[in-house]
């Protein structure tokens, strides 16, 4: 069983992922904390909120402060045509839910969560990487009771998505996923090498939602906006980011990738780069030295991904 702290900035498909860490039987969510990114940290927190109680979900929600990890960036532009004003697809989600949260900032609750279950617990991080890396700065021993971390964000042998440069959520916070980056714990990066090969068409979303009832409804109602937006890169179909690397949590088997220290560009036109060098390659001394070998998906059998999620769901 894989402990899992989710930590998220629902957004749509951030939406899907997180019905599938409550679905599949391998998985126990222990704790959702939330990040901006997709929309305000006020806002990613309401529809945690909001999705916690659609599905019944036990775990607690504990909310991100909304900072930056470089006080200098102050991040206030959110991506309303791909999410909608409200983060889920514009369907008018309530302004308040009567749901409390944990009283913990997200990035205690992550420390007290890790200490508490040394060596269980795996971050599944898919929005920008505020939380985890203000959690390492406060409790730096923590990088050695994770048991792993697993990322959705980054773009190696491939453009960007918010640059051609940057991945959206490595661009939001890069100083932060600097630092998660070359901790000492094992990361995996499932970037857009990966995530853009996998693509839900309509058909297959209807057919979940007709094997799925209502709590796959509501996924559908909510990507409507997102299916619309994606039609520029795919026709009738929508990216599933985010499921990606929960597919990689209970099916690593079906990715390869390519291992080495990972580092992130933080200014400048590269603002938010992931750039990895490979294990084996020797360089000058520099600011690659002594960091740990870290995982980038650089393939995925997408099918079987896409088949993974649709049954989860
Ligand atoms: C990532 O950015 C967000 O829009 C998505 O939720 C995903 O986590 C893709 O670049
Ligand atoms: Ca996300």
């Amino acid at each position: 069983m894989h402990k899992v702290i989710f930590d998220t900035d629902p957004g749509i498909d951030d939406a899907m992922a997180l019905l599938f860490l409550h679905q599949h039987p391998d998985v126990d969510l222990i704790g959702i904390t939330t990040v901006f990114g997709n929309a305000s940290v006020e806002t990613t927190t309401r529809n945690a909120l909001f999705l916690k109680r659609e599905w019944n979900i036990a775990a607690p929600v504990a909310k991100g402060d909304g900072k930056a990890f470089n006080p200098m960036r102050n991040p206030t532009d959110w991506p309303v045509m791909i999410h909608g004003h409200d983060g889920l697809g514009n369907i008018d989600v309530p302004e308040k839910i009567d749901l409390p949260l944990d009283p913990r900032p997200a990035h205690r609750f992550i420390i007290d969560t890790v200490r508490a279950n040394p060596g269980e617990v795996t971050l599944v991080a898919v929005g920008r990487m505020s939380n985890l890396a203000f959690a390492l700065k406060e409790a730096p021993e923590i990088a050695g009771l994770v048991k792993q971390v697993i990322i959705m964000g980054g773009a190696f042998d491939v453009p960007g998505n918010i640059t051609p440069a940057a991945e959206a959520n490595i661009h939001g916070d890069p100083e932060a996923a600097d630092v998660v980056m070359t901790a000492p714990w094992k990361v995996v990066v499932v970037g857009l090498d990966v995530t853009m090969q996998t693509v839900m068409t309509r058909t297959l979303l209807d057919e979940i939602v007709e094997a799925g009832g209502a709590r796959a409804k509501l996924l559908s109602d909510i990507s409507q906006l997102y299916i619309d937006f994606y039609g520029r890169h795919v026709e009738d179909a929508m990216v599933v980011h985010d499921s990606c690397a929960c597919a990689y949590l209970v099916a690593p088997e079906l990715f390869t990738t390519r291992s080495g220290a990972i580092r992130v560009v933080a200014g400048g036109i590269a603002d938010g780069q992931t750039i990895q060098k490979p294990d084996g390659r020797a360089f000058p001394p520099g600011n690659w030295d002594d960091l740990p070998s870290q995982h980038a998906c650089t393939g995925i059998n997408a099918d079987a991904v896409l088949k993974l999620i649709a049954e989860t769901l």
